[in-house]
């Protein structure tokens, strides 16, 4: 047996779809309601649909019983605020786990890698069924930012980035790929993030809107690269420094964003 996946991720773990038209729609995710809830970077969350279609923001195998990232229970009073965001999350007609709004406030290159982690949608994810990714449809425009996606936390090679104008469109493998944003700006960034299963429908609405698993990567000057490849360097050695001195291993900044 082995999990349903999507031949277009299969290469890159990544696809960009069409960009859509985001100026045309209200800022509903001004509207909804958030929570703090600790990701990497500085975040609040705004679910649509969480586990039992509370404002919470917890992964479903936390709840009892726990389940894997399938199967969200829409969240009636988010909903009824945000009626564009949800007929865009269902769009694909895959089925739908967490769906959320995120709030990030300005989070420079450095920080973004010490940021990176990888997601844990496929917990509990039966095989044979459909592995889950994630959809990221960038809300403001942030036309200085973008998604940093690695193969390997700490080496460089190979690292993709992707702009994140209005609009932006990507699907993600993000329990194979390192991933966070680098924000560059004063206000915060509203990214609406939804779990995906793989399958038909998926692929369906992948070649609808032109997929591509390979993007020009965003140029930054080399001084910046290099200056956050440090500042990763150092923060990682700080958390470890921190562990050690109470005795235990440092973990990752794991998260869920
Ligand atoms: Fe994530």
């Amino acid at each position: 047996m082995a999990y349903i996946t999507s031949a277009a991720l299969a290469e890159t773990g990544y696809v960009v779809l069409d960009r859509y038209n985001q100026e045309l729609d209200p800022k509903e995710w001004l509207d909804i309601e958030y929570n703090d809830w600790k990701s990497s970077g500085d975040t609040r969350f705004a679910p649509l649909a969480s586990a039992f279609g509370e404002i919470e923001c917890n992964g479903f195998w936390n709840h009892k019983p726990p389940r894997t990232d399938k199967d969200g229970v829409w969240i009636d009073s988010q909903v009824e605020k945000a009626p564009n965001l949800t007929r865009r999350a269902m769009e694909p007609g895959s089925n739908v786990g967490r769906c959320r709004v995120i709030e990030l406030q300005p989070t420079p290159y450095g920080e973004c890698l010490y940021n990176l982690h990888q997601d844990d949608n496929n917990r509990l994810n039966p095989d044979g069924t459909g592995w889950v990714v994630r959809g990221f449809f960038n809300l403001t425009d942030d036309t200085e930012s973008f998604f940093v996606l690695r193969e390997n936390r700490t080496d460089p090679e190979g690292e993709v980035r992707i702009a994140l104008p209005a609009g932006a469109q990507l699907i993600i493998d993000t329990q194979r790929l390192w991933h966070a944003a680098t924000h560059v700006g004063t206000d915060p960034r509203y990214c609406l993030i939804t779990s995906w299963t793989s399958g038909p429908e998926l692929d369906a609405y992948i070649a609808k809107y032109n997929g591509m698993n390979h993007v020009e990567s965003v140029e930054v000057p080399q001084d910046v690269l290099d200056a956050g490849y440090a500042e990763q360097a150092r923060k990682d050695a700080a958390r470890a420094a921190y562990y050690a001195a109470k005795g235990q291993q440092a973990k990752l900044a794991m998260s869920e964003a």
